[in-house]
């Protein structure tokens, strides 16, 4: 359920600090990937060099990381990077400072400039725990979203015996597996995405190929890994940006095999297919070129020696053959494009390529297909049901074609 999640671990200045560097072991463990921000008061309990070797990260825990250099830690940047943020233990007076907004420290910095999620795990002791001062933060906090890891019940360093005592380390395992669950409905899934055009080279510089930017298979990489879905993502060459591919597929669950020809696509993506654990989803986004030169010539021809024709040799269907070798129970998206109305061929498709939907989107629609950052789609499925969309962004058509996929599953 971790595995591939970047959680922000926030430890403050209590005794069960200690405890912290075992919650770490058990997060990373499990697949998590954890960046550790300590307040100046953790750091009285357990050292930066256990929690930075057991993260294989450096931890911060200062505004300015060298005041000489005049260099200044990157907070905006940590709260963006991470799925969650676990503050364990969290005291009452950070609890204070994050209901009161403050920022005081390099923690509660990160804190305010979250995008993500928060689980606060307090640890304190008993009656600064029951003062209506932290129930009314701790109150506060929930109708902020702030989730909360209850403490437990039992001796505390202050000799008392009550609630107080921050929740033991599986306990706070068990509370994010749980959460990240529920939060990502995809959570141990494996998909199988193909995406972009495919080059058939006719010699060493010039190729056969089509205009798809790759970028609808990509925003569907891209929230799939967002619900916590593995995925292999094979693409031929895509025409986005550097930063634009890095900033859609860099998350740790995507797995980007890029590829050149309809050939090197069906492989890899076979490999992909075939391996364990078994894959739960296809989809085919990729606009595979259908042919490819028969005998692609050798260095580069000069103009005057190209062929008057070029002898073409059909490629592989990769999806059909794809879905023709799927493990029981995963689910086949193809899409069709079409330059008219299409649907008949669309339906076709159903059919030849053993799909379950078939994703029609035609260039006809101003704003479809190719080389555009929305699409219009309509969804074929099996029995001539018919649902259509209104033209949107690829990212919201991606969420409309895998909120689809889950509602397979009822
Ligand atoms: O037959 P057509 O090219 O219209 O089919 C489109 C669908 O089939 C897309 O999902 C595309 O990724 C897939 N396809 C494929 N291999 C091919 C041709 C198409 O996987 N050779």
């Amino acid at each position: 359920m971790l595995r591939g999640r970047r959680i922000v671990l926030g430890l403050t200045g209590s005794i069960a600090a200690y405890k912290s560097a075992y919650l770490l072991r058990l997060l990373t463990g499990a697949g998590a990937e954890v960046r550790v921000v300590m307040t100046p008061g953790a750091k009285e309990f357990i050292t930066p060099l256990t929690l930075g070797t057991l993260s294989g990260h450096p931890v911060v825990s200062e505004l300015t990381e060298d005041r000489e250099a005049g260099t200044w830690t990157h907070h905006v940047e940590l709260g963006l990077w991470g799925d969650l943020i676990l503050v364990a233990p969290a005291t009452a007076h950070t609890l204070s400072g994050m209901a009161e907004g403050r920022g005081d420290s390099l923690l509660l910095t990160v804190l305010l400039s979250a995008k993500c999620p928060v689980i606060v795990a307090p640890a304190m002791d008993r009656d600064m725990w029951l003062h209506p001062a932290t129930q009314a933060n701790i109150t506060q906090l929930g109708e902020r979203g702030v989730e909360l890891v209850p403490p437990g019940t039992g001796e505390l360093a202050s000799g008392l015996v009550g609630v107080g005592r921050m929740a033991e380390p599986e306990d706070i395992l068990e509370h994010l597996q749980g959460w990240f669950a529920k939060k990502a409905p995809l959570a141990g899934r494996r998909a199988l995405v193909t995406a972009g055009p495919t080059h058939e080279p006719v010699d060493a510089v010039r190729f056969l190929g089509n205009r798809s930017s790759g970028r609808m298979g990509l925003c569907l990489a891209q929230e799939l890994a967002r619900r916590g879905c593995a995925v292999d993502l094979v693409c031929g060459p895509l025409s986005l940006g550097e930063d634009e591919i890095q900033h859609m597929t860099g998350h740790p669950l995507i797995n980007k095999i890029d590829v050149e020809t309809a050939t090197e696509m069906h492989t890899a993506a076979l490999q992909a297919l075939l391996r364990e654990p078994d894959c739960d989803l296809i989809i085919g986004a990729a606009a595979v070129a259908d042919a490819r030169p028969a005998a692609p010539i050798k260095g580069k021809a000069s103009g005057s020696a190209l062929p008057d024709h070029i002898d073409l040799v059909s490629n592989p269907d990769i999806l059909a053959d794809l879905a023709s070798k799927r493990p029981e129970g995963c689910v086949a998206i193809g899409f069709s494009l079409a330059s008219d109305d299409g649907l008949e061929a669309a339906k076709k498709k159903l059919a030849t390529k053993k799909c379950d939907l078939i994703i029609l989107n035609s260039i006809a629609d101003q704003g479809s297909g190719f080389g555009h950052k929305t699409n219009r789609i309509r969804m074929v499925w099996p029995g001539n049901r018919i649902d259509s969309f209104e033209l949107k962004s690829k990212a919201q058509v991606a969420v409309d074609i895998l909120d689809a996929y889950q509602n397979m599953d009822r």
